[in-house]
C-alpha cells in the first residue's frame, strides 16, 4: 500500500506538469480505476472513452486499455499526444481481423454497408463505412436495415449473430471471437441460476448465444453497470471481464456479484473472465509512460484520415 501510494502520487504530479489525463476501461486493474477517478480521468466503456478523449482538452491521453482504444483516440484527435502503458495489449478480435483478408472479404461483398467493431485495427476501421462499439450495435443495424441496406460485419460472431437475431438485419459475418468472453458456459449459467434464483444475469454480447439467451440484460460494460444500479434484484450474475467488479461494487454496494461460470458445471476461479491483455495495464508501466520512447500511439496519416469517418460518424450516431 505504501509503495502503491507513492506510485499514485508520483503519476498524479506527472499528469499534471504533462497537461495529461488518464482513460481507463472498467477491465483494468482496481488501481488504474480509481487513479483515473482521482486524477479527473474517466472509467468507461469503449464508447464513452472515446467521447471523453476527444472532448477532454488535455493535450495528452494516457490510454488504459487495449491498443484499439489508443489508436481510436489517436484517429479522432491527431493533433493529441497518445499514450499507453504498454502497446502490447492487444484483442483477439483485432489480432483475428487481419486487414488484407478483411479488405479481399469486403471486395467480395461490395453491394454491403461495412460495420466493423471498434476492437479491430485502424486499417479494418479505414475500410468501414460505420464503427460500433457494443453499446451502438444494435441500434445502428437496425437502422441500416429499416433503410433497406444489407451488412458486412466484423469481427466478433458472437455480437454479429445477436445484432442479426435482434435486428433480422441481412448480414454476413467475419468469424472472430473475443477469448474472454466465448468462454463462459451456458450449462453452467443454467445450474447457477438454479442456486440463485433471486438473481439477475447480465451479459456482454461478446458471449455466445446459449449464454446471451439466458440473460436478464444483454450489454456493453456501461450498460451492465447501469442495470446493476437500477434493478431491484440483490444479486447479479455478470457474464463479463472480472475487472468491472470494481464498478459494480462501487456503484451498487448493497448488492452482490457473482461471476459467470467459465469452467463446467459452475466451476470458476479468480484468474477466468479475465482478458490478459487489459491486465498488462499497472501503475508501474503506467508511472513510466512519459520516460518511454516506446509506447507513443502511431497510426498512418492516410489510414487514420480514412478510419476518421467512420468513427466521427459512431460517434455522432451515439450523441
Ligand atoms: P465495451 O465497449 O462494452 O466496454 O466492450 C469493450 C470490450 O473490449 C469488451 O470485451
Ligand atoms: Fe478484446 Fe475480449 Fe480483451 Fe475485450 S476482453 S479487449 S474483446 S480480448
Amino acid at each position: 500500500p505504501e509503495q502503491e501510494r507513492a506510485l499514485k502520487e508520483r503519476i498524479s504530479g506527472l499528469l499534471k506538469q504533462h497537461n495529461a489525463v488518464i482513460v481507463a476501461h472498467y477491465y483494468t486493474s482496481p488501481q488504474i480505476q480509481a487513479l483515473a477517478e482521482e486524477t479527473g480521468g474517466c472509467v468507461a466503456d469503449s464508447l464513452e472513452m472515446a467521447r471523453f478523449g476527444h472532448d477532454h482538452p488535455a493535450q495528452t491521453l494516457i490510454v488504459a486499455g487495449v491498443r484499439f482504444m489508443g489508436e481510436t483516440a489517436k484517429i479522432l484527435t491527431p493533433e493529441k499526444r497518445v499514450l499507453m502503458p504498454t502497446l502490447e495489449a492487444t484483442c483477439s478480435l483485432d489480432i483475428g481481423c487481419p486487414a488484407d483478408e478483411f479488405a479481399a472479404f469486403c471486395d467480395a461483398h461490395p453491394d454491403r454497408e461495412v460495420v466493423v467493431y471498434a476492437n479491430t485495427s485502424a486499417a479494418v476501421k479505414a475500410r468501414a463505412d460505420w464503427v460500433v462499439t457494443s453499446s451502438i450495435a444494435l441500434q445502428v443495424a437496425e437502422y441500416l436495415s429499416d433503410r433497406g441496406r444489407k451488412i458486412l460485419w466484423a469481427p466478433d460472431r458472437h455480437l454479429g449473430a445477436y445484432v442479426q437475431r435482434e435486428s433480422g438485419a441481412d448480414m454476413v459475418m467475419w468469424e472472430g471471437a473475443c477469448i474472454v468472453h466465448e468462454e463462459f458456459k451456458a450449462r453452467g449459467l443454467a445450474d447457477m441460476k438454479k442456486v440463485y434464483p433471486d438473481a439477475a444475469v447480465l451479459v456482454h454480447p461478446e458471449s455466445p448465444a446459449a449464454v446471451i439467451e439466458q440473460a436478464d440484460v444483454v450489454g456493453s460494460t456501461t450498460q451492465i453497470i447501469n442495470a446493476a444500479r437500477e434493478m431491484d434484484n440483490p444479486r447479479f450474475i455478470i457474464a463479463t471481464d472480472q475487472g468491472i467488479f470494481y464498478k459494480l461494487q462501487q456503484q451498487a454496494p448493497d448488492k452482490e456479484f457473482i461471476i459467470a461460470p467459465t469452467g463446467g458445471k459452475g466451476a470458476t476461479c479468480r484468474s477466468c473472465a479475465h482478458c490478459p491483455w487489459m491486465a498488462m495495464n499497472a501503475l508501474e508501466n503506467l508511472a513510466t509512460v512519459f520516460e518511454r520512447s516506446d509506447n507513443e500511439i502511431a497510426v498512418d496519416p492516410v489510414i487514420a484520415e480514412k478510419a476518421m469517418r467512420p468513427l466521427r460518424r459512431m460517434l455522432d450516431f451515439a450523441a
